[in-house]
């Protein structure tokens, strides 16, 4: 398939819009990661998107909208709690689940009951749904299990002769993949950790948020601090998993968590002695407390060392266990297959 390439003109944008309204399926920037678009309420139009990343079709993808309004094709029913998420983070980088119409379609919604939507803050995005005139289901634009794409040229990358069209637009300013916010049972549950953070959303909503129990596991990883009460024998790192095979760089990886200068000279320890084998290694140390920069960085970090070549990535754990770090940590472990070393 030759697979058009679009800059972030308007001209472009409505040519590959028409391409999205005729069933086909384009890649295009949001403030987060790269998304793989096709028309939402469309069948095959979306299953071809399963098909270009290679994923399994049970996994429910995000509808975007341009409007906030536009949510009225999605759902039938707005509570206080939703309208007030989106008033206060639409567009922004949160995705809400809620009770879906039946004419959205179950290949979107992995066969569902419920729809994630989200309303992204980059005028391309916005600009492509609205002359699509429908809204687009996409999921991050890249290889099923790869890290997330975060720059033009790793959408070409992992897409180029795949898909009909990519959106050739600026990198992405968050990084990380949008907060997923389920708002279908009796207490707002976060699926998964972006940028806006569960404090920020119950300053919204003026009620407790919880996390998702897979989460709160993570966030006994990072449970770095003695003195927040957790201990050494707490610490249970999970076996380096097939299951969590997720965002996995080619290379190897371990993340090294504790205090900062310990972490720092345990990564040095690991590169001499693995480099002593003949071992090419990385390193991803980001800026103590720097967690936007670290959101902004990581898939770009892991996608270059892979360019590099590098065997084993060695990174160090961020000590946040509810804000942008921990939502950062949550792509670090995944990445990492929870392949944890604690100094
Ligand atoms: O920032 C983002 O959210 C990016 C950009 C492109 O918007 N999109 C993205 O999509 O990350 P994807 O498909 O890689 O991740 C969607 C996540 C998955 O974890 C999926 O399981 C969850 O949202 N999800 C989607 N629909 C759901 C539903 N109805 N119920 C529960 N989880 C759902
Ligand atoms: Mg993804």
């Amino acid at each position: 398939m030759k697979t058009q390439i679009f800059t972030t003109d308007r001209q472009d944008i409505a040519k590959a819009a028409n391409i999205i309204k005729e069933g086909g399926i384009v890649a295009f920037p949001t403030e987060t990661v790269y998304g793989l678009g096709a028309n939402a309420m469309d069948a095959d139009a979306v299953a071809k998107i399963y098909e270009a990343k290679g994923r399994p079709s049970d996994n429910p993808m995000i509808v975007h909208i341009s409007r906030a309004s536009d949510i009225g094709q999605l759902t039938r029913m707005l509570s206080p709690d939703i309208v007030a998420i989106i008033e206060n983070f639409w567009p922004g980088p949160l995705t809400i689940i809620v009770k879906k119409r039946p004419e959205v379609p179950d290949k979107t919604t992995g066969g569902l009951d419920t729809v994630a939507v989200r309303m992204p803050d980059s005028k391309a995005a916005l600009d492509l749904i609205t002359f699509a005139g429908c809204p687009i289901a996409a999921p991050s634009a890249n290889l099923s299990g790869s890290p997330s794409p975060t720059r033009a040229k790793d959408v070409v990358a992992d897409m180029d002769g795949r898909i009909d069209g990519i959106i050739e637009g600026e990198d992405c300013r968050v990084g990380i993949e949008s907060t997923v916010l389920d708002l279908t049972g009796d207490v707002p549950t976060i699926l998964r950790p972006g940028i806006i953070t569960a404090e920020s959303i119950e300053a919204a909503i003026g009620k407790e948020v919880k996390y998702d129990e897979s989460l709160t596991e993570d966030a006994k990883h990072i449970q770095l601090d003695p003195a927040a009460g957790v201990s050494e024998s707490d610490f249970q790192p999970k076996s380096p998993g097939m299951k969590y095979k997720h965002y996995a760089p080619k290379a190897q990886m371990i993340v090294v968590e504790g205090e900062r200068n310990k972490v720092k000279a345990e990564i040095e320890r690991l590169k001499v002695l693995n480099e002593r084998i003949g071992n090419k290694v990385g390193v991803i140390l980001f800026e103590e407390k720097a967690f936007l920069e670290a959101a902004h960085n990581f898939f770009a970090n892991l996608r270059d060392l892979d360019g590099e070549g590098v065997d084993l990535i060695l990174a160090g754990a961020l000590s946040d266990t509810d804000g942008v770090g921990f939502a950062v940590m949550n792509r670090m472990l995944k990445s990492a297959g929870y392949n944890i070393v604690r100094v």
